[in-house]
């Protein structure tokens, strides 16, 4: 049979149930695929978040933690209370092999609400999920009610879902209502191997 290239799969996403069971069959060699791309949106959202907050105690939730690869890119610049949900059992299986997070649960951040208490958290990342067939604009809400008043929220996207625009819109609109301040959004790698780029974009709760 021949191997299924995950990378164009990921783009046909048209459910939750498919969403799901592509990133199980995914788990299974998902670090693989995305070390020889050079994956670079783990350590460029972990450094967003340093350049906000070094307290190393912060209370983190990594929102679509996947595999753990954007943990683990938290936890090597020395962050020690990190949680995480997705909605992939495979993907959580494999994170738990990891021992990095405190917590790991089973979550759809399109269904929510997810299994977090309200004003919990000091920081949110959400690394290469908000995407075609993944977690949509909306799920913003969901992170804004898990993460305390002046808490960081951290997301990482390539650029295909960046210049569709409807995440910057809903961002804009919640900008605009002062629920949150855009502290900065950069542009750079996201897997060079795949010629793909994207941005990190740095935001605060008020
Ligand atoms: C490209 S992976 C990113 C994983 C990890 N953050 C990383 O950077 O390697 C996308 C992840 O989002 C998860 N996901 C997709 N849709 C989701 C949803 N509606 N709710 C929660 N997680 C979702 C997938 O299961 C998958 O693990």
């Amino acid at each position: 049979m021949a191997k299924e290239n995950f990378f164009e799969s990921a783009y046909s996403l048209k459910s939750a149930e498919e969403t799901r069971e592509m990133y199980d069959r995914w788990s299974q060699v998902y670090d693989q695929d995305l070390s020889k791309g050079e994956y670079q949106q783990p350590v460029r959202c972990a450094e967003a978040l340093h350049a906000q907050v070094q307290n190393k105690a912060l209370n983190i939730l990594d929102v679509g933690c996947g595999t753990g690869l954007s943990g683990l890119a938290l936890k090597e610049l020395g962050y020690q209370h990190i949680d995480g949900c997705d909605l992939s059992e495979g993907m959580l299986d494999k994170a738990d092999n990891l021992n990095i997070y405190k917590r790991l649960f089973s979550c759809n951040l399109n269904a929510p609400p997810i299994d977090a208490k309200s004003n919990h958290y000091d920081a949110v990342t959400a690394v290469g999920v908000f995407s075609f067939g993944h977690i949509m604009p909306q799920a913003v809400d969901e992170l804004l009610r898990v993460v305390k008043p002046k808490g960081t929220i951290i997301i990482g996207l390539n650029d295909h879902f960046y210049n569709e625009g409807s995440l910057t819109k809903k961002l804009n609109i919640l900008e605009t209502s002062k629920e949150i301040v855009i502290i900065n959004q950069e542009h750079g790698e996201h897997i060079p191997e795949n010629n793909l780029m994207g941005w990190v974009i740095t935001l605060k709760k008020s």
